[in-house]
């Protein structure tokens, strides 16, 4: 296997760099291809589906800016932006599903088609949180479109209307998610096997 096939299957030990010797980076979960393959499935079907009404994506910081950004631009429909940041309380593995707003939106969404990006959705509270915030303030329809899932962790329903993959709940890092602010920029999505502090 060449080091560009290496790359390719997002196989991060074999790239040059910080990442090569790292022993708390995990086996891929899911790999690059496949994560450029699904992002534009998902983007094909938001463009049939928002065709008549284009979308607000908003984006989750820090960890939705990969995703969002190849999501998209996968999407053929004149699209707008914001971004929130949002932080939970709770231990640096379990969030209490009391959310904190670090940075509000921009844009009103009074009538507005909102699809909210999210990398990952563990147990589902900051999201069911998000989703009550947002829808309160009046849009027209509103949408997750949630690239990780971990299954068997949530309580309740979530109602994803878009999910890229369904993962088993161990921690993961890579496209877009960190530890510490570290391996948001691997280009796939690895088990991490390190500590875990806040
Ligand atoms: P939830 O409220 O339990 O669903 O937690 C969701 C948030 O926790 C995500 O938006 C991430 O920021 C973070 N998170 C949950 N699981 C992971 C993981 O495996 N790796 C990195 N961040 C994670
Ligand atoms: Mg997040």
């Amino acid at each position: 296997m060449t080091r560009r096939d290496a790359e390719t299957r997002g196989d991060a030990r074999r790239r040059t760099g910080d990442f090569v010797d790292d022993p708390y980076l995990g086996q891929v979960v899911v790999g690059a291809e496949e994560l450029q393959q699904r992002v534009a499935e998902l983007g094909k079907e938001i463009t049939s589906d928002y065709a008549d009404h284009p979308p607000l994506l908003v984006g989750v910081l820090k960890g939705a800016f990969v995703f969002m950004s190849d999501l998209s631009r996968s999407i053929d429909l004149p699209v707008e932006f914001d971004f929130m940041a949002v932080s939970s309380y709770g231990s640096a593995t379990r969030t209490s599903g009391v959310v904190r707003i670090e940075k509000d939106l921009e844009i009103d969404l009074t009538d507005r088609h909102v699809l909210i990006v999210e990398d990952i959705v563990d147990s589902g509270l900051t999201l069911s949180y998000l989703r009550k915030n947002l829808a309160a303030r009046g849009p027209a329809s509103l949408e997750v479109c949630a690239l990780l899932v971990k299954e068997g962790l949530q309580r309740g329903d979530l109602e994803l209307r878009y999910k890229g993959f369904g993962i088993p709940p161990d921690f993961v890092v890579g496209y877009g998610l960190d530890v510490g602010q570290r391996y948001r920029n691997l280009p796939a999505v690895h088990r991490y096997t390190g500590p875990l502090t806040a």
